[in-house]
């Protein structure tokens, strides 16, 4: 799998501060922490993948926690990583809000946060680094509209706990709203989908489908788990391929679903460039506590340095040259049954 070299400057302001050099004693070595929420969508552990390849190239000590989407038991694993002695800790919080305790506690230990992925709410974080959301759900609603342009159209968006499905949501309300309003379309449902989970994303479009006698022309789902969950429901009633789905973090199983004609699109999020963006990021702070590259949005009243990289859509005409013929997902995986990969099995 490519990898993505970390920006000079980082790699300079590393070496200045003595880290990296493997035969120093451990006390030397530069400890990062990463946090992950779950486990269940494979994105999460391409991201540890990715991190972990990192840091073993640059020889900095990865912490990594993995969290069974639940926000007590990932502020303990970050109370762990801290007192590990990470200097940097990189969070992709389960909740947002309830990560600002996390926030805290690390910069009372004096320890630099990055928030991954998702924004932490509540207390200033010193970069948050992620994709342009807004524009993922753009993507996501395009590619419906381009094979459904009338008709009702179900609108899922992520959990109401993470900062990005409200992102999302707005960006797929930018092409679907004007399409509303000249009455070529309608949204008969618009809901959040509690933590993510494909069980409840397959729920809320069976009842959409039996409170509207099937006639569903389209289904933004917010990512590639849940898009799984709605074409199992779309079975129920013979729609599986003739009602397009959308889909977001380009899993193996979406893509084998987007060759198959079920699932209509996904968005590519690149877990090596946002491996590497944070993990450059964390050089520079563990070495000069600045990112000298970062842009700023604004969390509440909190202006936060901020990375925001750009996703890319994935249909059936791209997906095998984006994402197979350049490495990215092997053959044997693309090939893998769908028992043998964990996002199938959560879809259940
Ligand atoms: C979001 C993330 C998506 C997807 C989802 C479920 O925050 O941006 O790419 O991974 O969580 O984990």
């Amino acid at each position: 799998m490519k990898r993505f070299a970390l920006p000079a400057a980082c790699l300079a302001a590393l070496l200045a501060a003595g880290c990296g050099d493997k035969s120093s004693k451990d006390e030397k070595v530069l400890k990062i922490g990463f946090s992950v929420p779950s486990s269940r969508e494979t994105r999460w552990a391409r991201d540890l993948a990715q991190m972990r390849s990192q840091a073993e190239e640059i020889g900095v000590q990865l912490l990594t926690a993995v969290s069974e989407n639940n926000a007590p038991q990932q502020l303990a694993q970050c109370d762990s990583l801290l007192a590990g002695g990470v200097a940097v800790l990189i969070v992709a919080p389960q909740d947002a809000r309830a990560a600002g305790e996390i926030a805290r506690r690390a910069r009372k230990a004096g320890v630099k946060v990055i928030a991954y992925d998702r924004m932490i709410l509540g207390a200033p974080v010193d970069l948050y680094v992620s994709f342009d959301n807004r524009k993922v759900g753009q993507l996501q609603a395009r590619a419906l509209a381009a094979r459904a342009p009338r008709g009702n159209y179900v609108l899922l968006s992520g959990a109401p706990t993470d900062t990005n499905s409200a992102v999302l949501r707005r960006g797929a309300l930018d092409v679907l709203e004007p399409l509303a309003a000249r009455g070529d379309i309608k949204i008969v449902m618009d809901q959040a989908v509690k933590d993510w989970h494909p069980a409840e994303a397959q729920r809320l479009v069976a009842e959409a489908l039996l409170q509207n006698s099937g006639d569903i022309q389209a289904v933004l789902a917010p990512n590639d788990t849940t898009a799984g969950a709605a074409i199992k429901a779309l079975e129920q009633y013979q729609l599986a391929g003739k009602v397009p789905v959308s889909g977001q973090d380009a899993e193996a199983a979406a893509i084998r679903r987007i060759l198959a004609g079920t699932q209509e699109a996904t968005v590519f999020k690149d877990p090596r460039q946002q491996a590497a963006a944070a993990f450059g990021a964390a050089m520079s702070l563990a070495a000069s506590g600045r990112v000298p590259e970062a842009t700023f949005i604004y969390s509440g009243k909190n202006k936060i340095p901020a990375l925001l990289l750009a996703p890319q859509g994935i249909n059936k005409d791209n997906a095998n040259e984006v994402l197979v013929v350049s490495g990215f997902i092997s053959l044997r995986e693309l090939r893998a049954k769908p028992a043998e990969t964990a996002a199938d099995n959560s879809a259940n």
